[in-house]
């Protein structure tokens, strides 16, 4: 098939190799030129495991280009995805469409023929009879353009593996038997026909499918991280609590991390964004619940502020800490509402000094918070610091020598924010050791 994508960030740029790896001819366009031009060039614009390769694959087998031009897009084929960022709004809870409604309203103009536009998006419900008015009205096809709502799960630093082989794929449609659920199938054929679990729905619960899912995700880490709150003033430990807990294949291991909480470009703004629908929508109170979701993973960042203040004796003036992480979490150089950075610079407001290393994600930080220091190496980075910050965890800071690194610190003091520095390694080698939710 040929097909399109619009709209080429973490999403769409994956979404649009991976539809190139099962076998079609696609044009990805994004209103970035310099992130166009690097695609063309054979490589992915961000960190995403095994992206680099699909890109390369495709874009040098001539399935796979890139363009910043809507009306070549549209021309190119009769089946668009959309798959701009609905960010949330500065101020509010609320999503910001503005970027639906650009990317819908620029595309339109162009579309002379039927096609078929799915919209991968996360949306407030609702979102998609305004998609559909806003084609008819502006495309000369008119009403011979069909949307679909077609939500992505995708994660990550999986998103390749979680785009060809989903837990499940969701087609959302206004009326049965539409020819966009043929031209859908036919798309995710390769996919379909492996078994996976193929859910034709209408439009509404296919845009619900997505904030509930998220939402559900993201109460599960809070409930997981109340319940380390618990374990912190009772002595109990939250590592072992979780493990026991995710043996009932009715809760399940998935998503009982503890720590420092959930950041990112998604769970966030997504359950702020389903409670500010649900109030419109006059139901706002099925969802109070959420808000509670949002305080427990807001305390995740305060407690570990505080943790670091009563470590350094009530004062973080002139103190010298070392944060390892900057990613919202590990495997991306993603640091969108990315918790260690939340940490790391309300302690720089207090009046601590900054030092950040991340393996992945320092151009990013730099760019974005110049006021922090970043070093490239985790050891080097530990040099003359009064406290350690574990809050993003990489796989290679669990594997740092702890005796090597308290050679570099005259005071040995470091807070696990993620639970996975093994604590009776680091006591030996003479650290002061604080985790969340252990003692
Ligand atoms: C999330 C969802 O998991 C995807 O299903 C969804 O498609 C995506 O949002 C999206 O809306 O596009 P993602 O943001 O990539 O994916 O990250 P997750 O792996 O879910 O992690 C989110 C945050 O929760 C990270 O900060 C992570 O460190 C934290 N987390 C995750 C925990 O604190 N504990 C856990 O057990 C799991």
């Amino acid at each position: 098939m040929k097909l399109t994508v619009i709209g080429c960030g973490y999403l769409g740029a994956t979404h649009a190799a991976c539809m190139a790896e099962l076998g079609h001819q696609v044009l990805g366009m994004d209103s970035d030129m310099e992130k166009v031009a690097i695609m063309n060039s054979g490589k992915a614009p961000f960190l995403e495991r095994g992206l680099d390769t699909l890109i390369a694959r495709h874009t040098a087998d001539g399935r796979l280009e890139f363009t910043a031009s809507y009306e070549e897009a549209a021309a190119f084929g009769n089946l668009h995805f959309v798959c701009v960022g609905t960010p949330q709004q500065p101020g509010k809870h609320a999503y910001d469409l503005g970027h639906l409604f650009t990317a819908v309203r620029k595309l339109s103009p162009w579309l002379r023929s039927p096609a078929v536009v799915a919209v991968k998006s996360t949306v407030p419900v609702g979102a998609a009879p305004r998609v559909r008015d806003l084609l008819h009205e502006v495309a000369p096809a008119g009403d011979a353009i069909e949307v679909a709502w077609n939500p992505e799960f995708l994660r990550e630093s999986f998103a390749v593996k979680d785009t060809l082989r989903p837990d499940r794929l969701v087609l959302g449609f206004d009326s049965e038997n539409s020819r966009a659920e043929a031209v859908l199938r036919q798309c995710y054929e390769k996919i379909i026909e492996t078994g996976t679990p193929t859910i034709v729905t209408d439009w509404a619960t296919a845009e619900l499918a997505k904030t509930s899912a998220n939402a559900f995700l993201a109460t599960k880490i809070s409930f997981i991280n109340a319940i380390a709150e618990i374990c912190e003033a009772s002595g109990a430990d939250v590592d072992r609590l979780a493990d026991i807990l995710g043996h009932d294949a009715r809760i399940g291991q998935g998503g009982m991390r503890p720590g420092l909480g959930f950041g990112g470009g998604c769970l966030p703004k997504d359950i702020r964004g389903f409670m500010a629908r649900a109030d419109e929508l006059g139901v706002g109170r099925a969802l109070t619940i959420l808000r509670e979701v949002d305080a427990i993973n807001s305390r995740r960042r305060e407690r570990v502020v505080d943790l670091a203040r009563r470590q350094l004796d009530d004062t973080l003036v002139g103190k010298r800490i070392t944060v390892w992480g900057a990613a919202f979490k590990p495997g991306t150089d993603d640091i969108r509402d990315s918790p260690a950075l939340a940490v790391a610079r309300r302690l720089h407001e207090l009046g601590a000094t900054i030092t950040v290393t991340d393996p992945q994600a320092l151009d990013n930080a730099r760019k974005r918070h110049p006021e922090l220091d970043y070093v490239d190496d985790p050891i080097a980075a530990v040099e003359g610091a009064h406290l350690l910050l574990h809050l993003t965890e990489w796989p290679l800071y669990s594997r740092l020598d702890p005796d090597r690194l308290a050679a570099r610190t005259s005071t040995p003091k470091v807070i696990d924010g993620r639970g996975t520095l093994d604590a009776e390694t680091w006591r030996r080698a003479g650290w002061t050791f604080r985790a969340l939710g252990r003692h």
